[in-house]
C-alpha cells in the first residue's frame, strides 16, 4: 500500500518542489504523513480520486485539474464553489471534499508585503485559469477594482462578468499597467519553463506592485522588477500561506493551535529561504 497520505496531482508536476517542501515541513511539525507528486493524465483523474478515497488524507490540485476535479468530489466548500476551482482535497470516511486555499493565500501574501488597505485600489490580473479565478475572487472580496485580461479573451470576459470586473483586451495590457494599475497580478504559466514574460519589466512603472504567482519561474522578471524599485510579491510567499491553509484543512482541528508566525518561520526554513525573505525580498519605494 502507498504510504504517502498526501499528494500533489497535476500535469506537469515534475518541476514542482512541493513534495520536498511539504516533507520537510511535515517532519518539522512532527507528522508521520508523507507527501508525493503524482503526474496524471485527465483520463486517469476519476480513477485516482476513487482509489484515493480509500487510503489518502488529502491532495493538492494543480493545473490542469483545478476545475476538472469539481464533478468528482462529494462536496465542495462555499469559497471553492464561488471561485469555481478546487486546489485542496480532504478525504474523510470514504468521501472527497474540495476547498480552495489559493485566494486566501494570495491575499495574505499581498497583505504581508504591503499591509496598506486594498479597498478601491486597482488590480490588473493577467490570466483566467484556476489560480486567476481564486485570486480575482479574493481581491474582489477585498473590494479592489479589478480588470482581467487573458490570451483567450472569452475566458477573461466570463470571469470579469462573474465578479463585476472589467475585461481588458490583451493588447491594452501595457497602457493599462502604465495608467490605471496599483497591483499587477501575473497568473499565467508564462515564464515557468523559459525566459518569456507577459510584458517587459522596463514597461512597468515602479509605483505598481507586482505579484507573480509562479513559485519558481525560469525568467528573472520579478527580480528585475525589484531591482527597478518595484514592490514585488513572489509566488513562494503565496505558496507558503496557501499551504498553511491546507494544513488547517488536512489536520483539523489540531493544526489551528500553532501560531501563524511560527508556521511561516518553519515553512521558510523548509524552503531553504531565510525567514525574513518575505519582508526583504523587495524594495518598497511607495
Ligand atoms: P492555473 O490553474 O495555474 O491557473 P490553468 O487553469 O491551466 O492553470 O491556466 C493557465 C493560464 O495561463 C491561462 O490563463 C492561460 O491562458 P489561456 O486561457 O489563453 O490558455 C495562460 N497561459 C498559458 N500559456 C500562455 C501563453 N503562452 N501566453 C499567455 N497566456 C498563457
Amino acid at each position: 500500500m502507498n504510504h504517502c497520505k498526501l499528494a500533489l496531482i497535476g500535469s506537469p508536476v515534475k518541476q514542482s518542489l512541493s513534495d520536498t517542501y511539504h516533507n520537510r515541513f511535515l517532519s518539522y511539525l512532527g507528522y508521520s504523513e508523507r507527501y508525493e507528486k503524482c503526474e496524471l493524465s485527465s483520463e486517469k483523474l476519476a480513477f485516482f480520486i476513487s482509489e484515493a478515497k480509500q487510503h489518502r488524507l488529502g491532495l493538492s490540485v494543480t493545473m490542469p485539474f483545478k476545475e476538472q476535479i469539481l464533478s468528482l468530489l462529494d462536496d465542495i466548500d462555499e469559497t471553492a464553489q464561488k471561485i469555481g476551482a478546487v486546489n485542496t482535497v480532504k478525504f474523510k470516511q470514504g468521501k472527497a471534499y474540495g476547498y480552495n486555499t489559493d485566494g486566501i493565500g494570495a491575499l495574505q501574501a499581498i497583505q504581508y508585503i504591503d499591509p496598506r488597505p486594498l479597498e478601491k485600489k486597482r488590480a490588473v490580473i493577467v490570466g483566467a485559469g484556476g489560480a486567476a479565478k481564486a485570486i480575482a475572487w479574493a481581491l474582489s472580496q477585498a473590494n479592489m477594482e479589478i480588470a482581467i485580461t487573458n490570451r483567450s479573451p472569452e475566458k477573461a470576459i466570463a470571469l470579469a462578468k462573474n465578479l463585476n470586473a472589467q475585461a481588458l483586451p490583451f493588447e491594452d495590457l501595457v497602457s493599462v499597467i502604465q495608467t490605471k494599475c496599483d497591483l499587477l497580478v501575473h497568473a499565467t504559466s508564462v515564464g515557468m519553463f523559459d525566459n518569456s514574460t507577459i510584458t517587459p519589466a522596463e514597461k512597468i512603472p515602479s509605483h505598481v506592485t507586482i505579484f507573480d504567482i509562479l513559485a519558481a519561474p525560469k525568467n528573472r522578471w520579478l527580480e528585475k522588477l525589484a531591482q527597478q524599485g518595484s514592490l514585488t510579491i513572489s509566488g513562494k510567499l503565496m505558496w507558503m500561506f496557501q499551504a498553511i491553509e491546507q494544513y488547517k484543512i488536512w489536520f483539523a482541528p489540531d493544526f489551528m493551535q500553532i501560531p501563524v508566525n511560527d508556521l511561516l518561520h518553519a515553512l521558510s526554513h523548509s524552503m531553504e529561504i531565510p525567514p525574513e525573505m518575505a519582508a526583504k525580498q523587495s524594495i518598497y519605494l511607495g
